[in-house]
């Protein structure tokens, strides 16, 4: 962090002592103002619920511009890598801080390759849910239960086990999501084959029967490995916060992913992809586009407490860059399967010119976010729609493993410990029983 030459000072209008804050600026992006000795010396906390002005950390990572909307990957812009690389190309990058080189690139994939399999006794936890379970249940169990395999991997200081449970994770990943999605529809899981890309492997666990094989198509894989390189890594998002407060207690990294799994599963956060599609086939059950006039009054009516979903991030005050990436890939899937008149695709596209158009939606800044077309492709994929926060978790496994590696790595982390505006009940004495009215 490289010290500001401004000074930010802060004084009371009851003549209590004024303080001088130092101020820190990073590479690029908004400075910082170091309250951590306010408490100390003032004896009052800051008050920010929802984190809208707090810096909790100092990392390298993921850069967002809001305003440009401008995402980057160790520098790397989004679109890019998005065309250029793969998403284990951006695994390593996110994981190491540079792209690997191609001998790098050979030994890391064959890394991952090898360690795609789950033990055997992961399936009887499978057997323990109903088999109308929401895959996002099974996934925060799953995830969570991987810290009972690999005790040659848990202990979080010890950047030895820290890499092998990264690669664990990361390659386990799409086995489990796979396994979580075959036991909801009552077929055998599929084993995992070395000789498939990343994402070729998933498809195949995820539509293989062991009466017929699947034979990924190359359109298809693509846009899944790009869903995946689109979804890696967002800064200090919910999920991602949660992994490194979780994380920072010094837990196993599996159980600190299972934290982010759980979190990334609500409809304001990772979720919100299922409920966009929800949405948009609600409202082609109204009528399609005919009825989207109808459906924005809706949303504009602050009672009806609907929310266009896919749409607003506290971020981007500007269009996602992963959403028209996404929709790029909408047309890409969609062509190859010539599904290019595909009903809620041409629905989506309409409610977001609309949707930019109407001035509620301009005045607050409201724009389509990553979750408003990524369903579409995904269920054009054939990807059912319960299962896309569970690809969302898999894709973002690799970003709240760089980001917890980031914190632990970091000498001046501690335990995270916020505190708190009390306006509760005082001291008071409690009543016998008898004497409570
Ligand atoms: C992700 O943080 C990340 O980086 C997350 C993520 C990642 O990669 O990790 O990008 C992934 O979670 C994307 C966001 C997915 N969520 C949704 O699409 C759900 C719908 N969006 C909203 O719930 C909302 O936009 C949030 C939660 C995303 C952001 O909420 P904020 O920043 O707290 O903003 P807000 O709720 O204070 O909204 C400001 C105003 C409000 O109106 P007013 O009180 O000013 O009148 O905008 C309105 C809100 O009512 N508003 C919406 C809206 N989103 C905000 N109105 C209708 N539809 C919406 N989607």
């Amino acid at each position: 962090m490289t010290p500001s030459d401004v000074k930010a000072t802060l004084s009371f209008s009851d003549g209590s002592p004024s303080m001088a804050l130092p101020i820190y600026k990073g590479t690029v992006g908004p400075e910082v103002i170091d309250i951590r000795k306010l408490y100390a010396q003032t004896g009052k906390f800051t008050y920010d619920p929802g984190f809208l002005s707090t810096a909790a950390c100092n990392s390298t990572i993921t850069y967002i511009d809001g305003d440009k909307g401008e995402l980057l990957y160790r520098g790397y812009p989004i679109e890019q890598l998005a065309t250029n690389c793969d998403f284990l190309e951006t695994c390593y990058l996110l994981l190491n801080g540079e792209l690997p080189n191609p001998s790098q690139k050979i030994a890391f994939t064959k890394l991952v390759t090898n360690h795609t399999m789950v033990n055997e006794q992961m399936q009887f936890f499978l057997r323990g849910f109903r088999r109308d379970a929401h895959p996002m249940a099974i996934m925060t169990g799953l995830v969570g239960a991987l810290s009972a395999f690999y005790h040659d991997s848990t202990d979080i200081n010890n950047p030895q086990h820290r890499e092998i449970s990264a690669i664990r994770l990361i390659a386990k990943m799409p086995t489990l999501v796979s396994m979580a999605y075959k036991y909801t529809v009552g077929q055998p899981y599929i084993y995992p084959k070395n000789d498939l890309s990343y994402a070729g492997n998933f498809m195949r666990m995820m539509f293989a029967t062991p009466c017929e094989e699947y034979v990924p198509n190359d359109v298809l894989v693509r846009a899944m490995d790009r869903i995946f390189i689109l979804h890696a890594d967002h800064e200090q998002n919910a999920s991602t916060s949660t992994v490194r407060l979780c994380g920072s207690s010094g837990t196993n990294p599996f159980a600190a992913i299972a934290a982010g799994v759980a979190c990334l599963w609500g409809p304001a956060h990772g979720g919100a992809n299922e409920a966009a599609l929800n949405m948009l086939g609600d409202v082609q059950k109204m009528g399609g586009v005919e009825k989207i006039g109808e459906f924005i009054k809706k949303v504009k009516d602050k009672e009806a407490g609907v929310k266009l979903m896919g749409f607003g991030h506290r971020v981007y005050k500007n269009y996602d860059p992963r959403a028209k990436l996404m929709r790029e890939t909408c047309h890409e899937v969609l062509g190859a399967l010539g599904l290019e008149n595909d009903p809620l695709f041409k629905l989506a596209m309409a409610l977001e010119k609309i949707a930019l158009e109407d001035e509620y939606f301009v005045a607050r800044k409201l724009y389509p976010n990553v979750d408003f077309y990524s369903g579409i492709v995904q269920r054009a994929i054939g990807i059912p729609v319960s299962l896309f926060t569970a690809v969302f978790a898999l894709a973002r496994t690799v970003g709240w493993i760089a980001q917890l590696n980031e914190m632990i790595g970091d000498p001046e982390y501690k335990i995270g410990r916020p505190r708190q505006l009390f306006n509760g009940a005082t001291a008071r004495d409690v009543k016998p029983l008898a004497a409570r009215v």
